[in-house]
């Protein structure tokens, strides 16, 4: 197992989440269990990123959000696609980068500590999988680089778990 004291905090953000895809996918190596796999991501990265209250994957029923793996407080269990941040993630397929949760049109405030959002749709062949869900208590916490780290970080999970490696997004 690799060094998980190992900071990654003083790296730039893209040298950082090169680093945390490599210890992700030294986790997942040899692993297709998708809750297993996506548990030991949770852990990954709520312990090696800063300023972090909450991340986890909420995983789609054919109907809703059904929350799966996390790290943090306990959350809200189920989230129409038409509610929230992570609704609009799974809708339109893209990833949400909300600098200020207080402004996000039907936001959901599982913890009231959150001030800022990240959520990456997780698409296989086509189908919703789920979505990744990354908040923090700092306003503004997420950026273009912490978008490009996230959806590489869930390709890496989506590749572990699935039938095989997907095309680059
Ligand atoms: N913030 C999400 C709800 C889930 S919690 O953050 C864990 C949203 O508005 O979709």
């Amino acid at each position: 197992m690799f060094d998980l004291d190992q900071p990654l905090l003083d790296l730039p953000k893209p040298e950082a989440y090169a680093r945390l895809v490599d210890q992700a996918a030294a986790l997942m190596q040899g692993e297709s269990d998708p809750i297993a796999c996506a548990a030991n991501l949770c852990a990954l990265v709520y312990h090696q990123l800063p300023d972090l209250n909450w991340c986890g994957f909420y995983l789609f029923d054919g109907r809703e959000l059904v929350v799966g793996p996390f790290q943090g407080r306990p959350a809200c269990v189920r989230i129409a696609l038409d509610r929230g941040v992570c609704g609009a993630a799974a809708r339109t397929r893209l990833t949400q980068v909300v600098a200020d949760v207080h402004a996000f049109p039907g936001h959901i405030a599982c913890d009231p500590a959150s001030r800022s959002e990240i959520v990456v749709p997780l698409v296989r062949q086509g189908g919703l999988v789920g979505v990744w869900d990354v908040d923090s208590p700092l306003p503004g916490r997420f950026g273009d680089a912490d978008r490009v780290g996230m959806e590489a970080l869930c390709r890496a999970w989506l590749e572990a778990t699935g039938a095989g490696p997907l095309p680059p997004s």
